[in-house]
């Protein structure tokens, strides 16, 4: 299984000679993809990965097709500063779609942006200066998305001081968290299942301290669900799956089926505390993307795709253990497989096979993002392949 997939040549060299080389790349050159494959000049590869969790409708999704087709015909950008209908029907299919509660929207570009908003408009609002996070979280890679993030200063963060006082609590310690969220907490920002650190779901006696301690000292919680929201998890967000009440909540990634997006959603009492210019973005709610977000909910809901999720990944749990695959944490297709090698030894034994998956912070688990529309017998290509490494 000490397999090296050799990187082609064509892409990767013409890449080098004018884009700043920051990424570690995978063996292969997508052509085009439709559905869950990825087509490559010289094979075709199921896709698992999604795009780092981007492709939550697959690829060439007929609707999300017609509807940037239809967009762009009609009205390709405008900005915040003239009120169009279809930024009006995204906002109210995304504040339906939300938990309970979150019907306020703030439109943005990308996770990073959306968390920095969320953050700043907790510092606002409560008037304190200190944010909680988890350790191993990951947020983003902005200022203040970086300065929440678990790690970050010691690998790439280079700001010479986070934007203001951040400390972490350990994952699942509700003793921690019940001393370290006061009075002087503004915000906790948490992803209930942590996306980059292997799709690991905080327990939920944890989750629910956060909330009600939260609660009580009147700091806001913050579920960032850039990773496990729109539907990945089984359920319209990870925060209805472990009954938590965030006051802001935000989303990215598959928001728009790979049409950059993200959005902050909020109550109605936070939002009513914000005034013309507290703030902004060019781009964000723009026509094209508001187009996307409201058909990625309405096609999760008209095929039943969290019903989806929630039968396919059920399915690949009860082959486990397989191959070199020990174990399985996360929640729905937001799915990390504990192995007996290294992640990226099994990574590109797969890949080798024909199967694309990611890796993630923890050296031993590869990590699963399909698109929701993942069938079963995708799910059985994946376990003769893992069976097949022995
Ligand atoms: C949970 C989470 N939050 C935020 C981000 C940052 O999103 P973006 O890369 O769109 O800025 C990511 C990206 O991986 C993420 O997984």
């Amino acid at each position: 299984m000490n397999t090296q997939i050799a990187v082609p040549e064509h892409a990767r060299a013409a890449e080098a000679r004018h884009l700043v080389q920051v990424y570690a790349q995978l063996g292969i050159e997508p052509v085009s993809a439709a559905g869950v494959h990825i087509q490559c000049r010289d094979r075709q590869i199921l896709d698992l990965y999604g795009g780092h969790a981007v492709a939550g409708l697959g690829y060439a999704h007929p609707a999300i097709l017609r509807a940037l087709v239809e967009q762009a015909e009609l009205l390709t950008f405008q900005t915040n500063a003239v009120a169009l209908e279809i930024r009006a029907r995204a906002a109210a299919k995304l504040a339906e779609f939300a938990p309970a509660g979150l019907d306020q929207v703030f439109f943005v570009n990308t996770g990073a942006e959306a968390n920095e908003n969320a953050l700043r408009i907790a510092l606002k609002h409560t008037k304190r200066e200190r944010i909680l996070a988890i350790e191993h979280g990951f947020h983003g890679r902005s200022a203040a998305a970086g300065a929440v993030t678990w790690g970050a200063a010691q690998k790439w963060y280079a700001f010479p001081r986070t934007p203001f006082d951040v400390a972490f609590i350990g994952r699942n310690d509700s003793t921690a968290a019940q001393e370290m969220i006061d009075g002087d907490t503004a915000a906790v920002i948490v992803e209930l299942v942590q996306g980059v650190a292997g799709a690991y779901a905080l327990e939920r006696e944890f989750a629910e301290t956060l909330a009600s301690r939260c609660a009580e000292t009147g700091a806001l919680l913050i579920v960032d669900e850039v990773q496990s929201g729109m539907g990945r998890c089984g359920h319209p967000f990870a925060a209805d799956a472990y009954q938590i009440k965030p006051d802001l909540l935000t989303v990215a990634k598959s928001l728009g089926a790979g049409f950059p997006c993200g959005a902050v959603l909020m109550t109605s009492e936070i939002a009513a505390h914000l005034d013309t210019g507290d703030l902004g973005t060019t781009f964000g709610g723009g026509p094209l993307a508001c187009a996307l977000i409201e058909t990625v909910i309405d096609e999760i809901i008209a095929n039943d795709l969290m019903e989806n999720v929630r039968v396919v990944s059920a399915a690949l749990l009860d082959a486990l253990p397989v191959g070199p695959v020990e174990s399985a944490q996360g929640m729905g297709f937001l799915m990390g497989l504990r192995c007996s090698a290294p992640a990226k030894v099994v990574r590109d034994a797969l890949l080798e096979r024909g199967i694309l998956v990611g890796t993630s912070a923890d050296p031993a688990v590869i990590r699963l993002l399909p698109p929701l529309v993942l069938e079963q017998t995708h799910i059985e290509e994946l376990i003769d392949a893992l069976a097949d490494m022995g």
